[in-house]
């Protein structure tokens, strides 16, 4: 079962793709003629993928400690001192926006744990040109806050949510507990988040058995439920090949109580908002009832990396150009040494003209990456 790509004519991936230009800064807008519209913006990396999408880590910590990404103890968080303040956020995120980014996800550690978060939102809302502004969370701090985040310009959200079952819970998270998701789901869903995405990391032997209880988990609250493969990253020690579910197999066990169509596509196609990796397929009941969309996202399996769309920057301030490999480039210490945006701006599409082509992780555990996602965001 092969994952269609995005579009066929704009899979950078595909031969008919143009050869790789690298960009010219001045069609970016740098030392532009004030008054004067720029040119729309491409930024293309050095294998021709254009580059949209930010992920913004604003904190390498998290509430939770789940068995598959982080140890029980011995962890260590950077300084206060070393994150990026939200101003800082704010200039390097205008960078990004200079270079043709127009999507932007908050993401973590945990990136509810960051205090006043609205007020970055409210800062990153008011940038021209950011048109999808969208958090990744655990829940557990998310119900006091949903309604102010939506207010303050969020306007989509990802929660992840492994099993609904409550001891299980405690098991996974080590420090969680079931029902305050619960309850970050359903204020969510108030606030008008809209669709709410869910995320649960497959790890066989821990939640595989909940494969059909999550989907109409989701289907009951109008959520979209996402699988995601488990993948060789984080905590050492807990990878085991037994571990890893392909979404071959999800499909399979899903197929007992759903009829399984083929795949819609990734998100625009598939009238998702949002523009990541999952590939959506219908499910129908097979008892009757309405088809649900699910979501599967199958970077072991199926990798995606051809049509990779996205950057990320962690909470110090690294730009990260991909999720297997550590960023090099400190841009808070320039940016605290005195660059300027321009020059900031330059800095970020170098590096991304040096994007690695992807990562290569195997059902095998190959290709492990030790930086867990609580540093990379995810
Ligand atoms: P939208 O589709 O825009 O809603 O976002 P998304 O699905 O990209 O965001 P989310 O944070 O919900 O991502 C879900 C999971 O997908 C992450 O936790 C990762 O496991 C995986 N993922 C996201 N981006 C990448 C990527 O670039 N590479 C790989 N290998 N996995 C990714
Ligand atoms: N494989 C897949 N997803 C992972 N996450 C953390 N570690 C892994 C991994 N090894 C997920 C979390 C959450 C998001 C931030 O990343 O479960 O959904
Ligand atoms: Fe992109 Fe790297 Fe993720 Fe592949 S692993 S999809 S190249 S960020």
């Amino acid at each position: 079962m092969v994952d269609p790509p995005r579009t066929p004519a704009d899979d950078p991936g595909s031969p008919q793709a143009p050869a790789p230009t690298r960009v010219p800064l001045a069609s970016l807008g740098l030392g532009r003629t004030p008054g004067v519209p720029p040119a729309p913006p491409a930024l293309v990396d050095g294998h021709r993928r254009p580059i949209h999408y930010l992920r913004l880590s604003v904190t390498d910590r998290c509430s939770f400690r789940c068995v598959y990404c982080m140890p029980t103890d011995g962890v260590s968080f950077v300084p206060r001192a070393e994150v990026l303040t939200y101003e800082e956020m704010v200039v390097l995120v205008r960078c990004f926006v200079a270079l043709g980014i127009h999507r932007i996800r908050l993401t973590g550690g945990e990136p509810l744990l960051r205090r006043d978060l609205p007020r970055l939102v409210r800062a990153l809302a008011a940038i021209d040109g950011v048109d999808d502004l969208a958090m990744t969370t655990n829940g557990y701090a998310l119900a006091p806050l949903a309604g102010t985040l939506r207010e303050a310009g969020l306007r989509r959200l990802n929660i992840s949510i492994d099993t609904l079952d409550a001891a299980r819970f405690a098991r996974i998270t080590r420090t969680g507990t079931l029902d305050r998701v619960l309850d970050g789901i359903d204020a969510a869903c108030a606030a008008g988040f809209g669709p709410i995405k869910l995320n649960a990391v497959i790890v066989r032997g821990f939640n595989d058995d909940e494969l059909v209880p999550l989907v109409r988990f989701a289907a009951a609250r109008g959520a979209v439920m996402r699988f995601i493969e488990y993948m060789p990253i984080g905590v050492d020690g807990f990878w085991t090949d037994e571990r890893f579910m392909a979404t071959d197999a999800m499909l399979e066990r899903l197929g007992d109580a759903f009829a399984i169509e083929d795949p819609v596509g990734y998100g625009p196609s598939a009238g998702i908002a949002g523009e990541g990796p999952a590939v959506y397929r219908d499910l129908t009941p097979r008892g009757g009832g309405a088809p649900t969309r699910v979501g599967f996202i199958s970077a072991v399996s199926h990798g995606f990396c051809s049509t990779c769309n996205r950057v990320r920057m962690t909470a110090v301030g690294t730009l990260q150009e991909c999720l297997a490999h550590p960023g090099q480039l400190s841009l808070r210490d320039a940016l605290r040494a005195g660059a300027d945006e321009d020059t900031l701006t330059r800095m970020i599409a170098d590096a991304l003209w040096d994007k690695s082509s992807g990562h290569a992780f195997a059902p095998t555990g190959g290709g492990r990456v030790m930086q867990t996602m609580s540093v990379t965001g995810g």
